[in-house]
């Protein structure tokens, strides 16, 4: 006889506890713990059922490669690593109205070669349609299911035997037998637990879509992440057009991967080309603007750098950096004091990534280095001049990786110079390059370049 209890459950990493703590003594994390209760059954769920599985030779084992479903979405694709697994799990996890469903249904009604059951546990089967009249879909093989209970969905699942299934969200999905509400830590476990176990024996990819809490973390218990096979963060800033669709985790593939799309009023659109997004050719040149070849993932951008630099009005100066770690520009803007003499304790500095993305990629360093200088000394930097490379301490301009890729990218689109560090010149084919490649070691060298 299955036995209620009741237990604590760290959200953070699932730890259970009979009591309460305020810190959870196996992440550390404060303020976690949740109630739950919990309905323990017999152990023959425990033991997996029927079907023991026997060792066999790994030589005598196929390789199911070829197993992939192309889900005709290039972006999503190459994230994947070459389109989804047979019997994997991918969760989507992004903020709420970042385009999760958007692109969870847009990838529905694009798979090709039999139904797909999209299971909405959130939305009713009319907010379902409307959305697809927005992607401009009839909508034809795609079966939509509004439950939230998780047996009907497998046994509808089964029944159906569809390519894909979409599960729209794990967090408001319920499994029987466990009495804790949805989106607590067992729920989101068991659920999770299950559906796994659902698609290895069937080969049905599922597609589950994940909230994510305020840390920008999935929301439930890491474990989550470790049941499912794939991780994919959607990212984006809601103000802008453009997302960023990260792999965090692939048992597929590579997690250096990263799809970027296009916000249109008809849906996600692939984005080839992202520096074009990121650059701004038709506003007229002006101080403090200065474009970085930055790298996202194993893909290359160009993204521009602006900077405002000013009097402070106020005894503190302001500072200020969106997309860019403060503490990094607090710390450059010491090298420029100390390496280039500028005087910058009294004026207020403000800088910005275009286009609302956010970098992390230290070879950007350069080029909001040099932005500063720009705007501090009211002097234009040239177009046509890329800048790649990562600011030390002393000053010294230190190598970047992927360099030839940078610098491919910028002229590809059309950049007549590149700025790169010294030291990562050693073994690179300058016969590959038409555009002019100036190496500089010292960020006194870099503004002599760009200043005269
Ligand atoms: P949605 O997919 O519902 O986000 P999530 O599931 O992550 O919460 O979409 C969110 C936003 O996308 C919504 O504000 C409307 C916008 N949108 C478009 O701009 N174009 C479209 O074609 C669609 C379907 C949505
Ligand atoms: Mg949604």
């Amino acid at each position: 006889m299955a036995k209620a209890k009741t237990v604590y459950v760290c959200s953070n990493c699932g730890y259970e506890s009979a009591r309460w703590n305020g810190r959870c003594p196996s992440c550390g994390e404060w303020n976690t713990f949740t109630e739950e209760t919990v309905v323990r059954q017999s152990p023959s769920r425990a033991s997996s059922g029927g079907g023991r599985q026997a060792p066999r030779p790994l030589g005598e084992i196929g390789c199911n490669e070829q197993g992939r479903i192309p889900t005709h979405d290039t972006e999503f694709d190459r994230v994947l690593g070459g389109g989804l697994v047979r019997g994997s799990l991918v969760l989507i996890g992004g903020e709420p109205g970042i385009g999760k469903s958007t692109l969870a249904l847009q990838t529905a009604l694009r798979m090709r070669g039999g139904t797909v059951l999209y299971v909405s546990a959130e939305e009713s089967a009319s907010q379902v349609k409307m959305r697809a009249n927005r992607l401009g879909a009839d909508g034809g093989d795609c079966l939509v299911l509004c439950e939230t209970a998780l047996d009907n969905i497998l046994d509808q699942a089964r029944a159906v035997s569809p390519v894909l299934v979409v599960v729209d969200s794990i967090q408001t999905i319920m499994a029987e037998g466990l009495e804790s509400s949805p989106g607590t830590v067992s729920q989101v476990r068991e659920c999770a637990t299950r559906i796994l176990k659902f698609a290895k024996e069937t080969d049905i990819p599922f597609i589950i879509i994940g909230h994510i809490n305020k840390d920008g973390n999935i929301a439930g218990p890491k474990v989550l992440e470790h049941i499912v096979d794939t991780v994919l963060q959607f990212e984006g800033d809601q103000h802008y057009f453009y997302r960023i669709l990260r792999s965090v985790k692939n048992r597929f593939g590579s997690t250096f991967e990263i799809g970027i799309y296009e916000m249109k009023a008809d849906g996600l659109q692939c984005v080839d080309n992202p520096s074009r997004l990121l650059l701004s050719d038709d506003v007229p040149p002006s101080s403090g603007i200065s474009v970085a070849a930055t790298m996202e993932g194993a893909r290359p951008f160009l993204v521009e750098t602006q900077a405002l630099v000013s009097s402070a009005v106020y005894g503190t100066p302001q500072r200020s950096a969106t997309g860019f770690d403060l503490r990094r520009m607090n710390m450059l803007l010491a090298v420029l004091e100390k390496r280039a003499g500028f005087k910058l304790a009294q004026k207020d500095v403000f800088l910005n990534i275009a286009g609302g993305l956010k970098v992390s990629d230290p070879a950007i360093d350069l080029s909001v280095i040099s932005s500063i200088l720009s705007s501090n000394m009211d002097v234009e930097i040239e177009r046509g001049i890329a800048l790649a490379g990562e600011v030390g301490l002393s000053g010294e301009i230190r190598p970047v990786n992927r360099i030839e890729q940078r610098i491919q990218e910028a002229q590809k689109l059309g950049f007549t110079q590149i700025i790169i560090p010294s030291n990562n010149m050693a073994g690179l084919d300058l016969k590959r390059f038409t555009i002019e490649i100036t190496p500089v070691r010292k960020v006194e060298e870099a503004f002599r370049q760009l200043f005269g």
